[in-house]
């Protein structure tokens, strides 16, 4: 069982993640358009982790007898000045994405909800994992520059991302 405030709490996250999925959605249709296939193809992943992600929430508030209520998914911008400039803004996403999580397990602790404190878990190594991943791809555009044979090869490296859908938790 979780309280009204949790749930109303998991339900805005749930949209937060479908939002997530709709941002790299557009990258992906911009990298696509660009001819830069690999780009696309790691945004279409993306995508699909962050749709796993709010499934997970989804049935976590089914199984704690809890209603989920789908809310209206934001436009997300669909013009970027450059692959780096799209790494930046989904680094900064996933901030504040990791500041959501870390509000929702302060309410949990105050709640003395350890259920929703445990399920969080995996949420937050994985938010470190995205952030990791993020700062990653940054360093190799910065060091790439102007490069296009350095931007070709990233684009084959990222064309290799696959999905690897999460383990249950809870
Ligand atoms: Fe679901 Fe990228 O956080």
């Amino acid at each position: 069982m979780i309280s009204k405030e949790i749930e109303e709490a998991l339900n805005q996250q749930i949209n937060k993640e479908i939002y997530s999925a709709y941002l790299y959605q557009s990258m992906s249709a911009h990298t696509a358009f660009l001819g830069l296939k690999g780009f696309a193809n790691w945004f279409a992943i993306q995508v699909q982790e962050e749709l796993s992600h709010a499934q997970k929430i989804y049935d976590y508030v089914n199984d704690q007898g809890g209603k989920v209520k789908l809310m209206a998914i934001e436009q997300p911008p669909s013009e970027f000045e450059s692959p780096l400039d799209m790494f930046e803004k989904t680094l900064e996403h996933e901030k504040f994405v990791t500041k959501s999580i870390n509000e929702l397990v302060d309410l949990a602790i105050k709640e003395n909800d350890y259920a929703t404190q445990i399920f969080l878990q995996w949420f937050i190594t994985e938010q470190i994992e995205e952030e990791s991943n993020d700062n990653d791809i940054i360093s190799k555009l910065k060091f790439i520059g102007k490069d296009g044979n350095g931007l070709l090869m990233l684009d084959k490296e990222l064309g290799a991302r696959i999905f690897t859908p999460p383990t249950a938790v809870v």
